[in-house]
């Protein structure tokens, strides 16, 4: 196993059977995966869980991140806040793709009440199979890094 292969995948109470599919889909196709939780179904606040797989991200500790919420939008604020992170929610495959090839995301977000779970898994594979195409999107890029102060 390459440090290549390597994920970090969150979420909060509301997407926990969500991240358990995703972690056992990605798992099988040789990814190690690195799933900090939470286990448990009890309420719990979805920017610490956010910020932590951000962290492993940013770090280089784990090459991409996947991260679910209710609607992923508020996990992703949170992700997006740690420096380095660009991360997008996504709700079909198109744009799971595009946010790789042109945006260079190195984590994808998720709302588990939003989409079900076989499109879930759909999203992750188009994310997963991308590559940053760079050239003039590089450009950009650099434009978003250097929003990070
Ligand atoms: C939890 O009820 C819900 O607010 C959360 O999962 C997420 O949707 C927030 O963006």
């Amino acid at each position: 196993m390459t440090a290549s292969k390597r994920i970090v995948l969150s979420s909060d109470h509301a997407a926990i059977q969500h991240r358990q599919a995703v972690a056992a889909h990605i798992a099988a196709q040789g990814w190690e995966v690195v799933d900090i939780g939470p286990t448990t179904a009890e309420s719990t606040h979805y920017p610490k869980h956010g910020e932590a797989a951000a962290r492993r991200v940013a770090s280089g500790d784990c090459q991409l991140g996947i991260i679910l919420c209710g609607t992923g939008q508020g996990i992703m604020m949170a992700a997006n806040k740690v420096k380095g992170i660009r991360c997008g929610v996504c709700t079909d495959t198109f744009s799971a793709r595009m946010i790789r090839e042109h945006n260079d995301a190195n984590m994808l977000s998720l709302g588990a009440r939003v989409v079900g779970e076989g499109l879930a898994l759909d999203i992750v594979d188009a994310f997963l199979a991308a590559r940053f195409e760079g050239g003039r999107h590089a450009t950009r890029v650099e434009m978003i890094k250097a929003l990070d102060g």
